[in-house]
């Protein structure tokens, strides 16, 4: 089975240290207290903004051989498309995912800026569909329809965004979406529609997921959980007659040399937590999408769980970010050879997407990029991934020399995936 790796781009600030911290890159904190740059001062031109902070993370994450980076969309965070748009053209191939509710646009609006995306990127939008994590934070935004209407509204926009890419005359009457005729036309067709990705435990959002979705995404969790999810959405997605649905799987990493860095590393920015009296702070993401998550947060209520090292919920895979207010809330942690394992493990449970990220985003994709990407190499497909064997691939560059002479070109393969 073939491997993604995708980062993310943190659109709502660095979380190095704790959400609000000043000494985290953005200006998500107390604006009485200085911040560390990277803040946006409405003065363009004259200074770095948080959007040139994400660009670098962008460049970064591709120079370390990332195949995209997933935008999560919070009321508090930046706007995914419109990063998206920014970013595109200071990148070459990275995929972009853009989280959006389909109440905040419409079918066609959709379509339409999608297809003028894909034509000038070729092809690096993904979706990300969301129904939002409460009905408070819906209303919030404007959207009074209940939990399992918003995930059938959700339906007919797909169907109604896949009409459009697929017809010049598409018509529908739905509950809640019409067309008579329309469709992209002209060059717009030629665009390819985005991968449509989805998340959600609830049975509504599965059933979204088995019937439109071409990714369903999940939290790392106990590994058994994982596996259920994933029977449960292919069943569903066998009864629509769709046996290619796939999987994707978010989770943080805090991947060292050593185990014990890796441990220390966790440990620092949870007692910074401790320090601060928000443990226990937690990501409602985090909350509602993992029962194992609920069953050890009663346990620290209860006392049972005291310090970092009481929330690893299966080898390597620690809960601790969820207890300071680290959504998504879950990490591997451990030495490179460790985490590569546990990759693998959820690998084979059926998961081909990896969204994998650490604090900072931007040096720590560099360190992914280097210690556990390459541990994937073969099963890339797609990617541009960094190797230094483009000799071997007859690329028609030229080499020096003295970096050609002496070995044939088996040779100099298998030296350089060995
Ligand atoms: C990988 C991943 C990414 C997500 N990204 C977002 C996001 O950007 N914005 C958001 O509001 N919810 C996001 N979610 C949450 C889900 O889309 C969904 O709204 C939530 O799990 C509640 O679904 P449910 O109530 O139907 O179970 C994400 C979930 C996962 C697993």
């Amino acid at each position: 089975m073939s491997i993604e790796f995708f980062t993310r781009l943190p659109l709502h600030g660095e979380t190095f240290h704790l959400p609000g911290d000043p000494r985290n890159r953005g200006d998500w904190n107390n604006p009485s207290r200085p911040g560390t740059g990277a803040v946006s001062n409405f003065a363009v031109g004259d200074d770095f903004t948080y959007i040139d902070y994400l660009s670098q993370i962008a460049r970064g994450a591709e120079i370390a051989g990332f195949d995209g980076v997933l935008m999560v969309n919070t009321q508090f965070g930046e706007e995914p498309w419109i990063v998206s748009s920014l970013l595109a053209r200071e990148t070459k191939r990275l995929k972009f995912v853009a989280a959006f509710h389909p109440s905040s646009t419409s079918p066609w609006n959709a379509a339409q800026a999608a297809a003028t995306y894909q034509r000038a990127t070729g092809g690096r939008l993904v979706w990300n569909i969301i129904q939002g994590s409460s009905e408070a934070a819906q209303r919030a935004i404007g959207d009074e329809l209940p939990h399992d209407e918003r995930y059938e509204r959700a339906g007919e926009f797909v169907h109604a965004v896949r009409g459009y890419f697929g017809s010049e005359s598409f018509t529908y009457r739905g509950k809640y979406y019409s067309a008579s005729g329309g469709g992209l036309r002209g060059p717009l067709r030629k665009a390819p529609i985005p991968r449509i990705c989805t998340a959600g435990a609830s049975d509504a959002a599965k059933e979204f997921a088995a019937q439109h979705a071409d990714y369903y995404l999940l939290l790392a969790e106990d590994p058994a959980i994982v596996a259920e999810h994933i029977r449960d959405v292919r069943e569903r997605a066998l009864k629509y007659g769709r046996s290619d649905i796939q999987f994707g799987l978010s989770v943080d990493v805090i991947a060292r040399a050593t185990d014990a860095e890796a441990r220390a590393e966790a440990k620092r920015i949870f007692d910074e937590g401790v320090a601060a009296g928000v443990v226990d702070v937690v990501a409602s993401i985090t909350e509602q999408l993992s029962p194992t998550f609920q069953k050890r947060r009663k346990l620290y209520h209860d006392k049972e769980v005291r310090d970092y090292d009481d929330l690893f919920i299966a080898p390597n895979l620690w809960s601790g970010y969820g207890y300071i207010g680290i959504p998504p809330g879950f990490a591997l942690v451990g030495d490179y050879a460790a985490i590569v394992e546990r990759i693998r493990e959820f690998q084979a449970l059926g998961i081909s997407l990896f969204f994998i990220a650490g604090y900072p985003h931007l040096e720590e994709a560099y360190r992914i990029g280097e210690h556990i990407l390459p541990h994937f190499r073969s099963e890339r497909v797609g990617a541009r991934v960094p190797a230094n064997d483009d000799a071997a691939a007859g690329d028609g560059f030229e080499r020096p020399l003295a970096f050609a002479s002496g070995l044939d070109t088996k040779q100099r393969h298998s030296g350089a995936n060995g």
